[in-house]
């Protein structure tokens, strides 16, 4: 399996911003422990505060020979109609992933503008949720 992992914004504080939320490890210690779960697979690790470079990388992907991609957008999955046109340029499949439980939270977190071009959603289990939906290609 070749498997893409993108963060969104302020994604690069994990570990520093809001830690009752998103807990003490780093975004590179959670990406290692994910490196290492999936020991057997290739996987490659992308994070950008960028809108565009995110869509960029997305249509990158389409000839990548990925066979999928974990998204996890941040703030940019309420409302970047951007990043939900770039998912549907490409035909990898996309999974929405949340390390927090989105709807356990503040309103606007309930509202998603890229669910609907994903093939699922994972959120609440912190870096689990990464796992889960790489897992989830394999089935
Ligand atoms: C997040 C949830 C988003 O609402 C928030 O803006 C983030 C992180 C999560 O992983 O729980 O930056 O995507």
């Amino acid at each position: 399996m070749k498997l893409l992992f993108i963060n969104g914004v302020n994604l690069n504080m994990t570990g520093v911003r809001e830690k009752s939320v998103y807990g003490t490890q780093t975004l590179d210690e959670i990406n290692g422990d994910i490196a290492a779960h999936f020991k057997g697979d290739e996987c490659e690790f992308f994070q950008s505060n960028s809108e565009g470079d995110i869509c960029t990388k997305i249509h990158s992907a389409q000839n990548g020979g990925y066979d999928g991609i974990v998204l996890n957008a941040g703030a940019f999955t309420h409302y970047s109609y951007a990043i939900r046109d770039a998912i549907a340029c490409i035909s990898v499949p996309v999974i929405e992933v949340h390390m927090s439980n989105v709807h356990s939270r503040e309103p606007f977190r309930r509202t998603s503008v890229i669910s609907e071009v994903c093939k699922g959603v994972i959120c609440g289990f912190g870096k689990n949720s990464y796992i889960l939906a790489g897992e989830s290609f394999k089935l």
